[in-house]
């Protein structure tokens, strides 16, 4: 079995928080999105991975490198632009031969983990009877539908249609972005045509294998997903994250500081006169002085946070938040600086990058 990740596509969606425009790169609980599901690929025992990159090739080479540190081995497929789900099998056709391969989108996070899921596709072939299932998906219900690919499911169980957006949903069951298949997806993916919005869909490649009578199968996702690409991905991922993380501390905690539950302090870091209340993360070297940090948290690494108060925010790398009493609900992005100056006359005097959100009370 082997493994095809996708991190093609432009990467706009989360721009305006980070430098890297690479969405999969962006840390929750500060670690980048990507290595989760690097993490759930070879705890399922696949372990020989394909990356399909795009414009950000650079920076997703950078930090997966050649896979060892995970035990595995990566080999990098690019995408000259983003040309749709079934365009990435397209080209990883050398890579995968007619091997079976689980597919994950790179800025997906999901609470369960990918073995049963592989060892359900095994399971299922075998012993439910008529002609094998040449491919399985996951699903899970959702709210608004129309913002993913939507199928509709016999009462047998049978996945019977499939729908990519659709204006009128069949069901509330999204397709999450973790596709099992084995080699008969390839010819799928050579038949299909582009969709309205001129890509090459996965959901119309598992539409053709359905009319052909291929038999495709489903799990219901148990736990919680996020398509990190869309709402309010990154507080709510951190919040689920945060909840996982093992309490530990690697750095330093002073006389006048108080922790309180689960809260991990990474190497280097220093609490000086403050209060920490997890679920919180604080990041290598960072210095947290006369401050009070609230659950839901996390802060990078080479972050200073100074006579401040935080809660449910997430502050990337290098950042400095200095005398400011009330900061929730906040994403902060890479060496940003929250000051009080104290200069008068008392105005705001801020510089803000490109789509910037400013919530004053
Ligand atoms: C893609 C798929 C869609 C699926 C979603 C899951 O959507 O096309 O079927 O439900 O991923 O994350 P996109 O992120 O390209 O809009």
């Amino acid at each position: 079995m082997k493994g095809l990740i996708l991190c093609g596509g432009a990467g706009t969606r989360l721009r305006p928080i980070t430098h890297t425009s690479a969405k999969q790169l962006v840390p929750v609980a500060n670690k980048p999105i990507l290595f989760y599901g690097i993490e759930d690929m070879t705890a399922a025992g696949i372990t020989d991975l394909g990356i399909i990159v795009g414009d950000t090739a650079d920076e997703i080479m950078a930090a997966v490198g050649d896979g060892s540190q995970w035990g595995a081995t990566v080999t990098y497929l690019p995408q000259d632009e983003p040309r749709g789900l079934a365009h990435c099998v397209l080209i990883a056709r050398d890579f995968l031969g007619d091997d079976d391969f689980v597919m994950y989108l790179g800025d997906n996070l999901l609470q369960q983990g990918l073995t049963e899921f592989v060892e359900n596709f095994e399971t299922v072939r075998k012993t439910k009877g008529g002609p094998p299932a040449v491919a399985q998906i996951l699903l899970a219900h959702v709210d608004d539908p129309r913002q993913f690919g939507v199928a509709e499911v016999s009462d047998s169980g049978e996945v019977v249609r499939l729908v990519e957006k659709p204006a009128d949903p069949p069901s509330d069951l999204a397709l999450v972005g973790v596709y099992l298949f084995d080699s008969h997806v390839h010819e799928a993916v050579r038949a299909i045509e582009p969709s309205a919005r001129g890509e090459l869909e996965i959901t119309d490649a598992i539409q053709w294998l359905i009319d052909q009578g291929h038999r495709v199968v489903h799990e219901v996702l148990v736990g919680w997903w996020i398509d990190t690409g869309k709402k309010d991905p990154l507080l709510e991922s951190n919040r689920y994250l945060l909840e996982r993380l093992e309490p530990s501390n690697l750095g330093t905690i002073d006389a006048a500081s108080n922790i309180e539950g689960r809260v991990v302090i990474e190497a280097g870091a220093n609490i000086v006169g403050s209060r920490i209340r997890g679920p919180a993360i604080i990041g290598e070297r960072t210095q947290v002085v006369n401050s009070f940090i609230g659950p839901y948290t996390s802060i990078a690494d080479d972050c200073e946070i100074r006579d401040s108060e935080l809660d449910h925010s997430v502050v990337l790398e290098g950042s400095k938040i200095v005398g400011i009493p009330g900061l929730a609900d906040s994403l902060v992005g890479r060496h940003v600086e929250v000051t009080r100056s104290g200069q008068k006359p008392a105005a705001l005097r801020l510089m803000l990058g490109d789509h910037s959100i400013i919530d004053l009370e």
